[in-house]
């Protein structure tokens, strides 16, 4: 008999679609893109729809951010119920506030001390850069990332790793963090002429079907929205 998976929702009108119903649990998943592709309303769509529609505690470690200011970006794209799940403990947020006052190697414990405390189901690192600051040796960096990523995945917790891309669709080079994590989601601007269009692409998921398509998004209220049956004007023959 065919074993049920319950795909973890990404809360992303659309992207589970293309996802098959979403993301494989305790997957960890690098999502990248050129600044401005949408990456970190991604993130934030996808811990507020956990707390908010699916009981699942979210951790979001958002090392560039305040937590004033990482509650105004959310309420600035309309995800209204931000700061009331804040209150209530169903979204953690880590940001400046907290690592300015610890040093570099205790945060990371830090953010395992929270996991464990708060229960959290979903986490997002925003960026993942936050490990480069850490461990500037690249085969430091890796091991650490290995590690984070194994202890993640002992908990169940479904993970988004938010990666800057070094690159502009179709030159985007391949990285290590790549290889290392369970699926790829590429976020990206594409040019036909001088119109500019957001781009939602899934490159790899470990464990499961999806839509290799590339297709549109958008960004409004409420955040990103994918159209998985549309195709990109500037992309189609
Ligand atoms: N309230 C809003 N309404 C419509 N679009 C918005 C709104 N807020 C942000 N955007 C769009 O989202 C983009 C930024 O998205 P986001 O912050 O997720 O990007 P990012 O990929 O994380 O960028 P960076 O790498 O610079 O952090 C903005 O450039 C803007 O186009
Ligand atoms: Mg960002």
């Amino acid at each position: 008999m065919a074993q049920h998976i319950d795909y973890v929702s990404t809360g992303v009108p659309g992207a589970d679609t293309i996802l098959n119903g979403g993301i494989y649990p305790g997957s960890a998943v690098l999502v990248s893109g050129p600044p401005g592709s949408g990456k970190s309303i991604f993130g934030m769509q996808f811990v507020y729809a956990g707390a908010r529609d699916h009981g699942e505690g979210g951790l979001i470690v958002a090392i560039e951010e305040t937590d004033r200011s990482l509650s105004e970006y959310a309420g600035s794209i309309g995800l209204e119920a931000w700061d009331s799940l804040v209150e209530k403990g169903a979204i953690t947020m880590m940001t400046d506030d907290y690592f300015a006052r610890t040093d570099l190697p205790g945060s990371l414990e830090g953010i395992m001390e929270v996991l464990g405390r708060t229960e959290a189901r979903r986490m997002v690192i925003d960026p993942m850069n936050l490990f480069k600051y850490y461990f500037p040796q690249d085969v430091d960096r890796r091991r650490y990332l290995l590690k984070f990523i194994r202890i993640l995945k002992r908990r169940g917790i479904t993970s988004l790793i938010i990666s800057e891309a070094m690159g502009v669709f179709p030159n985007m080079p391949l990285t290590e963090e790549m290889y290392m994590t369970d699926g790829n989601i590429s976020l990206f601007l594409s040019r036909s002429g001088n119109n500019v269009e957001r781009c939602f692409w899934v490159t790899k998921m470990r464990r499961q079907a999806f839509s290799m398509k590339i297709v549109p998004m958008g960004i409004g209220r409420g955040g990103i929205e994918v159209f998985p049956d549309a195709v990109p004007y500037s992309l189609g023959e």
